[in-house]
């Protein structure tokens, strides 16, 4: 091997192989790079980060929109979309979405409705990265082959080029930056150009679910993962909640705690769906929304999983049995917060805004009587002990949740349980750390 070859190499490896950034490989850093990319929008301002970011356990971190309406503002200032940011983590072990003819139910997919599906790109999470580039009210790019234009044009660490050799070349219009600044415009490309420039733009979600894939966001490193590994105690009050959260409040039944039968660390996600009973969270700004976005205005409800499986022939027939439900979310890092007194939001409206809050609608949805105000927020149902009608009344689970019998100490013990969700957790001095990623117990 001549010098020059070994320089070539060395920079290769710095450049591609598993390196500084923590051992991901060049597809994840790859991707890491343009997850955090905020020019990747109609008004350079806006990336997946700005609605995903680690401190939040990759869901949003701006505190004044979790606080009310808890849907994010897109790239164009004033345009919102519907529904909270779920986490990102944890969402590339989500099966293809599929109807389970044993279970008579639909598993899989990303996104609240399942819509991302992972039929195209073979993983639902690359599905999902492909629309948040191009939808109006976030990133805002008016076509996919903008996006490919910019990644290709980054100076990003390891480029698109380095991962799919090739990737890039395609010839682009002279016009295609002042074309990707407009609304609505299209490149001007020949089929054989198109051709590429979509095999690119699938590159492109498949590098960012790569990243998601990876261990600085699939990290498994709570204390409950320490706990499962044998490496720390959990205290009195997180193990009774561990129980609690079993048996008598089944939130095992569908975010499944226990390693599985290989020792696969829990997902707290069974990736089906249900409708909850949420109520509607008044404050959501999509309501307000111009017609050209939200043609319902205030009428607007959100069917969930039913409103996609309409759009669906072959679901159709199973539409009706899915309005209100949306996919289980896993808890994981459901208390990650960057400081003690930020406010996080959840489920997917963002109606709640407290874990307790939300534990105690679990476990008296069904006792205590319906709110005067049906638009009442989390703190007024709260106060004036009662609940508002839920957003939507088809196929409510009233098996599983509504009326569990908790004690107040019971609610707080479950709270305390799912604080030891979150990831990046530091171990007391002289444990051994877990090193990130999905591992076996
Ligand atoms: C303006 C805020 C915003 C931006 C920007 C954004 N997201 Fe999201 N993300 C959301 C919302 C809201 C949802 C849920 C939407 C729904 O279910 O209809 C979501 C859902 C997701 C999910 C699905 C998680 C699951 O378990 O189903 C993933 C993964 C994700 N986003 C990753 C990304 C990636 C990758 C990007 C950049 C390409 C991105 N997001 C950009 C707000 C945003
Ligand atoms: C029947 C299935 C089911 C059971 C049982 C269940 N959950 Fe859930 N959980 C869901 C679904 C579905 C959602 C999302 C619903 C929505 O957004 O409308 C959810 C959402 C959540 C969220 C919000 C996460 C986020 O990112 O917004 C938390 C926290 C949570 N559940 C905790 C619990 C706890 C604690 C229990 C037990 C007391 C429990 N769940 C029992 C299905 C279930």
């Amino acid at each position: 091997m001549n010098h020059r070859i070994v320089l070539v190499c060395a920079l290769l490896f710095l450049g591609i192989g598993a390196s500084r950034a923590g051992d991901l490989t060049a597809k994840q850093q790859l991707g890491s790079a343009i997850f955090f990319d905020r020019s990747l929008s109609l008004n350079g301002n806006q990336g997946c980060v700005s609605c995903h970011t680690p401190n939040t356990g990759w869901s949003g971190d701006i505190a004044k929109f979790n606080a009310h309406g808890a849907t994010y503002e897109g790239s164009v200032k004033h345009r919102f979309s519907n529904r909270k940011p779920p986490t990102a983590a944890y969402a590339t072990t989500s099966p293809v979405l599929h109807y389970d003819k044993n279970e008579e139910l639909f598993l899989g997919g990303n996104f609240w409705d399942g819509r991302a599906t992972g039929e195209k790109l073979g993983n639902p999470a690359a599905d999902q990265a492909q629309a948040p580039f191009l939808n109006h009210v976030e990133q805002a790019l008016p076509e996919s082959a903008c996006v490919v234009y910019k990644v290709c044009h980054a100076n990003y660490p390891v480029s698109l080029d380095q991962v799919w050799p090739g990737a890039c070349k395609i010839h682009w219009p002279a016009d295609v930056k002042t074309t990707c600044k407009t609304e609505g415009a299209v490149v001007t490309l020949s089929a054989a150009e198109r051709a590429k420039a979509d095999k690119a733009y699938a590159d492109i979600a498949l590098a960012i679910a790569a990243f998601e894939e990876s261990p600085v966001v699939n990290a498994f490193t709570s204390k409950y993962d320490y706990y499962l590994a044998g490496r720390v105690q959990l205290s009195r009050t997180e193990l009774h909640g561990m129980q609690l959260f079993k048996d008598k409040g089944k939130c095992d039944a569908c975010h499944p705690m226990d390693p599985g039968r290989h020792g696969e660390p829990p997902l707290f996600t069974d990736y089906s769906y249900d409708n909850l009973g949420v109520p509607r969270n008044p404050q959501n700004p999509w309501y307000n929304m111009p017609k050209q976005f939200n043609p319902a205005g205030r009428k607007w409800v959100d069917k969930g999983l039913g409103a996609y499986l309409e759009t669906r022939a072959e679901y159709t027939q199973f539409a009706r049995a899915n309005y209100g439900k949306h996919k289980v979310p896993t808890v994981r890092n459901v208390d990650k917060r960057p400081s003690h007194d930020f406010v996080k939001a959840y489920m997917h409206n963002g109606y709640f805004k407290t874990l307790k809050g939300l534990v105690h609608f679990y476990n008296t949805r069904d006792v205590k009587p319906a709110c005067k105000n049906p638009l009442a927020t989390e703190a007024e149902a709260l106060a004036q002990q009662c609940w508002p009608a839920a957003e939507i009344t088809d196929n409510v689970n009233s098996e599983e949740l509504g009326d569990l019998k908790l004690s107040e100490d019971e609610e707080d013990a479950i709270v305390a349980f799912m604080k030891t969700l979150s990831d990046g957790y530091v171990p007391p001095k002289g444990t051994t750390p877990l090193a990130p990623g999905m591992r076996r117990y």
